[in-house]
């Protein structure tokens, strides 16, 4: 377990690097565990639902809805697709990496173990997964566990993508994100967003993506635009995503927002980050709005 003085302070917000590229994901959410990290939860529901009115627009279109491919864009080690694609919660994640059962296996006895553990739960209906993200470690884990079908360690904010990569995400139906944006711009979005639209129907993805409060999500939306997609905000719900580690985090986050005019009350004043959700969609596939769409699953 990651001690907390190792956890240091950048721009407010905790730095938690070293636990983004381990060997394997037990440090990840023993760590993120004592701060109740949560957005996959609200992730893993959100995004079922998108997949199958997904599924449907396919129908409607006379394409295959079995075949649905959602590029998770800061994949770690794999815990959205863990969720997307088996019968499993987040608390049965956290209850697994923080057992006595793996708590002994070395790094490859866990990959090995968590292949047949995810094997065993995969669901009947589940989408392919391409991972990015540049924690090399981390994918490699959740490509060897079969948690993704294919992973990038690449960091597109930097550099293009790699042909493999392009030739993975082309075509893609839909582009999630649980705590990372921020990390990864318009220019990450733009890179992706060229490759996908280059599959040969030439189809543009919806992308779906949960930003903190105080991380702005206007020049993502304005570069998702210039492929004809249509963001909304769902303005009815914010999300939690952790409590904050300390009053420094708290501090900072409570400022940034008090400057942007935002209510931070019965939110992060409990001590907790609060994420937004956008929605961006092709404008013919957008007629209803994304607060009807999801308010089976809010
Ligand atoms: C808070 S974690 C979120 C991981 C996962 N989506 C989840 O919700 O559990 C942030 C992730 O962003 C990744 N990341 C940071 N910079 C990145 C970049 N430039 N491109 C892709 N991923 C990046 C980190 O390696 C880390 O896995």
């Amino acid at each position: 377990m990651q001690d907390r003085d190792t956890v240091h302070q950048k721009s407010g917000k905790a730095n938690f690097d070293l636990i983004y590229d381990s060997e394997d994901p037990r440090e990840y959410f023993n760590t993120l565990g004592e701060f109740d990290y949560c957005v996959p939860r609200h992730g893993q529901r959100v995004f079922r639902s998108l997949a199958q009115s997904l599924r449907e627009e396919k129908e409607r279109g006379g394409d295959d809805p079995r075949e649905l491919d959602v590029v998770d864009v800061c994949c770690s080690y794999g815990i959205n697709a863990a969720l997307l694609k088996h019968d499993l919660t987040l608390d049965d994640l956290y209850a697994r990496y923080g057992s006595a059962e793996v708590a002994g296996l070395s790094g490859e006895e866990l990959v090995e173990a968590d292949a047949a553990f995810y094997r065993e739960r995969q669901m009947g209906e589940r989408p392919n997964l391409v991972g990015v993200d540049i924690a090399q470690n981390a994918v490699s884990y959740g490509v060897r566990s079969g948690l993704l079908d294919a992973g990038f360690a690449e960091n597109l904010e930097e550099d293009e993508p790699t042909g493999e990569l392009g030739r993975a995400v082309a075509g893609a139906d839909l582009l999630t994100v649980t705590g990372g944006i921020g990390y990864v711009s318009e220019r990450t979005f733009g890179k992706l967003l060229d490759r996908v639209t280059a599959g040969p129907e030439g189809s543009v993805p919806w992308v779906a993506a949960f930003t903190l409060r105080w991380v702005s999500y206007e020049e993502i939306s304005s570069a998702l635009s210039e492929y004809g997609l249509v963001t909304e905000k769902l303005s009815s719900h914010t999300f939690t995503q952790r409590r904050f580690t300390d009053d420094t985090e708290r501090d900072y986050v409570l400022g940034e927002l008090a400057n942007m005019g935002v209510d931070t009350a019965g939110k992060e004043d409990e001590g907790w980050y609060h994420a937004n959700f956008y929605l961006s969609r092709p404008a013919d596939e957008a007629k209803t709005p994304v607060q009807e769409l999801l308010a089976p699953v809010l």
